[in-house]
């Protein structure tokens, strides 16, 4: 066992009949980082979640969470861990100091204790004045924030969040990001599944999977520096022009995609455009890395 590691799994796998959704997958989450799990719809991070939370007992393999095997001990695990699901598990007809209160005796909270820890939370959630309201009538990024507030009632030393931003604003999702990195500040290790490629930048590392498997892990400079590529942008009027210039000119390339106003190539790094394009250099970016590797095949062990 790795005493810095809050999780640690080896070949951890869950099949669903035959087939299967997580494979074999090694990974080490170091104390006080926040890990992000990345990867296309159906690639198997919340199915790992809920092993990794006590709540879906792996096929093979084993997992553990803050040192305790999540299928030997889930109750000690899911008592130590904060977990904010991918639906946020709120009562909509609950206030929001009702939900806290809820999740508080859930935790064992004394009742001294759940008073001013919940007073603590709704003040650091930014919800203190909405205290009396019912969950059901927040605003998307309220609900998820109270759902946030509810996962670090009782002070965990992990965080497992799956898609804790899919549902709200650009401003919430950026106010929901400041909350946890004042929560990673303090010293409480985070895992975030997340389809935002901005969001995946804030991490410390990334594990990319793809089919159940673990296919890239890095932190989000290095996995740009590994990528086997290099990308341009093609100087055209149109992305259409420059799809079809791209075609015409014969050069091979690895991927090729619109990519807000602009149209990016991805070319193998000895690849010579000569003058047979328009082009420039660029910056890879997360959401490269994220294409590069969901169309690769291969498997890597952290
Ligand atoms: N209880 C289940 N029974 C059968 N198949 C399941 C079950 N739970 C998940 N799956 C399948 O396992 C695969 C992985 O699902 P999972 O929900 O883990 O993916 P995900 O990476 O979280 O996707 P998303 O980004 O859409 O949330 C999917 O093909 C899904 O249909
Ligand atoms: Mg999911």
């Amino acid at each position: 066992m790795n005493e810095r590691a809050v999780i640690e799994t080896n070949d951890l796998t869950c099949r669903f009949g035959s087939f299967t959704a997580v494979d074999h997958l090694t990974i080490t989450v170091p104390r006080g980082i926040i890990y992000g799990f990345i990867g296309s719809n159906g690639s198997g991070k919340s199915t790992t979640i809920r092993m990794l939370c006590g709540l879906l007992r792996p096929t093979e393999g084993w997992a553990r969470v803050l040192g305790y095997d999540t299928a030997q001990a889930p109750d000690q695990v899911k008592q130590r861990i904060g977990y904010m699901s991918q639906k946020f598990s709120l009562y909509h007809d609950l206030t929001c100091e009702e939900n806290l209160a809820f999740y508080a005796g859930l935790y064992g909270l004394t009742v001294a204790a759940q008073k001013t820890r919940m007073a603590e939370v709704l003040n650091l959630m930014l919800l203190t004045d909405k205290r009396p309201v019912l969950a059901g009538g927040l605003s998307g990024g309220q609900r998820q924030r109270l759902a946030l507030g509810c996962a670090i009632l009782h002070h965990p030393d992990l965080l497992i969040l799956d898609e804790p931003t899919s549902a709200v604003d650009p401003t919430s999702r950026r106010m929901f990001w400041n909350l946890l990195a004042s929560l990673a500040a303090g010293g409480t290790s985070l895992l975030v599944t997340t389809h935002f490629m901005d969001e995946a930048e804030h991490c410390d590392r990334i594990g990319f999977l793809k089919d159940g498997r673990l296919i890239a892990n890095g932190s989000p400079a290095a996995l740009k520096a590994d990528l086997p590529a290099r990308l341009i942008t093609l100087d055209y009027a149109s992305p259409t022009e420059a799809g079809q210039a791209l075609q015409d000119s014969g050069i091979p390339y690895l991927d090729a995609y619109v990519f807000g106003r602009q149209y990016h190539v991805l070319l193998a790094p000895e690849t010579d455009i000569g003058s047979r394009l328009c082009w420039n250099p660029a910056e890879l970016t997360m959401e490269d890395v994220f294409i590069y590797h969901d169309c690769q095949q291969k498997e890597v062990r952290s």
